[in-house]
């Protein structure tokens, strides 16, 4: 078992941290998708000779394109990296060394990307019609292809489907999910680079005339949004049952964000086939800042939900949140945590310093992954009003507490350290140890509500019953 040392961000929740920064990436990333098949179509529009300023448009889009998704896109990919490797380097560990291929052929089709991205930035308003629309198809495909192989690589992480038994690439690469996300994500840049041309076109020096053959156009690429609800449900027909069940009002939370993704994209849809394609009215700089503000939050929505709901695991039946393989819980339930975090801890506690630094350290490998102490879900206020043992009683059986939460990876005494940090947390200042910890009642009651749980994580539990 690798033990990584562990970050600490005091308030802030490590998957708010590695979600907020991911949603960004995508939306930038999916804007420089879809504006790559946008510029090629402008492009292919003008030369035969169906949009005259299609040509000058693209020049000017791309500077757009080229500012925001290339520096902004670019940092905030290395940022990913960046973040995930500190919050979850197990995951990413694992990621790197099944799919290094895929990574590796991703990273070409990037490079791809990035210099005909920059061929075209540096030589396209010079170049002949041919090879300008040449180089723009090559620009599309590579950004698109990059997205066809890590969408490979996202989708394994919350359905692994045959890889759990076969360790595969391709059988890990093209799990259930893969076709539904991918189509849902194409369909979702397209969108989004033609709400992002409508902008531009409206601020830009065209003749009304003009500005409204360019919209009438551009908002071609939204039409692909009526495939939204279809591969909407097919993703959902494939995800595991569990998930589903969040989705569908068993997780509030992830419920409202689905619910937030949902509306959003079919406001943006009704729009688009109402008003503009069937209305055949323009879009105005206002209406389109606010449908790529939606298209924002749809983007928000759908990445926290397929986050969410891959919980208690970053890699489905696999590996936990916390890093912790299923055989590698159930053996630190015989042999207990002591010495297995050698990280020293930096709290100081003035009193009761062994079994607080311990609790310390089971926090710090089991719970700060998804809780803080007192800040963003934090633990302090989740327990403030429990009495000892129902601490003891809800952190032993934790997947039965929440299943959204792993199986408790530890023995009675390791229980027992945490349940006094937490006590400790509400109050550090006045906090004296349980009077009857590690009395071997307490330690026997703990053991029994251990074992009656046993190691099934939490979603199995719920289907015996
Ligand atoms: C995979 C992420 C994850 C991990 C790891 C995790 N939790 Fe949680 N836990 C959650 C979520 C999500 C909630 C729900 C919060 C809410 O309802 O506001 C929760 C809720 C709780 C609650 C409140 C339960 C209730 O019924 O009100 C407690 C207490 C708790 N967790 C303790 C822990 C402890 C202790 C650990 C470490 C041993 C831990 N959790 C590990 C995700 C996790």
């Amino acid at each position: 078992m690798e033990i990584y040392p562990m970050q600490d961000y005091g308030p802030a929740m490590k998957g708010m941290l590695i979600g907020g920064l991911g949603i960004f990436h995508v939306f930038l990333a999916q804007f420089a998708i879809g504006g790559g098949f946008l510029m090629a179509y402008f492009q292919f529009l003008y030369q035969t000779d169906r949009l005259k300023s299609g040509r000058s448009f693209t020049d000017e889009y791309f500077r757009i394109l080229v500012l925001i998704s290339f520096v902004i896109g670019a940092l905030t990919g290395v940022g990913m990296w960046f973040t995930s490797i500190q919050i979850s380097p197990r995951t990413i560990g694992v990621m790197v060394q099944e799919f290094h291929w895929i990574w590796a052929i991703e990273w070409t089709y990037f490079c791809l990307e990035i210099a005909s991205g920059y061929l075209f930035y540096r030589y396209g308003p010079r170049l002949g019609n041919g090879l300008r629309l040449q180089l723009l198809i090559v620009y599309a495909l590579a950004a698109w292809f990059s997205l066809f192989y890590i969408n490979g690589i996202l989708s394994w992480q919350l359905t692994p489907g045959d890889w759990l038994e076969k360790h595969t690439v391709w059988s890990g690469f093209f799990n259930p999910t893969f076709f539904p996300s991918l189509i849902m994500r194409t369909v979702t840049s397209l969108a989004t680079s033609a709400l992002v041309a409508c902008l531009v076109i409206n601020l830009s020096h065209y003749e009304p005339a003009v500005k409204r053959e360019l919209i009438q156009k551009a908002t071609n690429l939204l039409l692909p949004l009526a495939l939204l609800l279809p591969t909407g449900v097919w993703f959902f027909s494939v995800i595991p049952e569990d998930s589903r069940e969040w989705v569908m009002g068993g997780s509030i939370a992830m419920t409202l964000f689905m619910t937030l993704g949902l509306v959003c994209s079919l406001l943006i849809a009704a729009y688009a086939f109402v008003v503009l394609k069937w209305q055949k009215l323009t879009l105005n700089a206002g209406t389109a800042t606010l449908l790529l503000s939606l298209a924002f939050l749809a983007t928000a929505g759908a990445e926290f939900v397929r986050e969410g709901v891959r919980k208690p695991y970053t890699i489905r039946e696999y590996l936990y949140c916390n890093s912790l393989r299923q055989d590698e819980l159930s053996r630190l339930r015989q042999t207990g945590l002591q010495n297995v975090d050698p990280y020293p801890v930096r709290e100081k506690f003035e009193k009761h310093g062994e079994i607080l630094t311990h609790g310390a350290k089971v926090f710090r490998f089991q719970c700060s992954i998804c809780h803080t102490r007192n800040g963003a879900n934090g633990l302090a206020s989740l327990t403030q009003t429990w009495t000892d043992e129902q601490i003891r009683l809800n952190v032993a059986q934790l997947q039965r507490t929440k299943a959204f939460m792993p199986p408790f990876a530890g023995n009675a005494r390791d229980v027992e350290a945490l349940t006094q940090y937490l006590r400790y947390l509400r109050n550090p200042q006045t906090f004296e140890v349980s009077a009857d910890s590690g009395r071997a009642d307490v330690l026997a009651r703990i053991n029994h509500w251990l074992e009656d749980v046993g190691t099934t994580p939490g979603i199995e539990l719920a289907k015996q019953h």
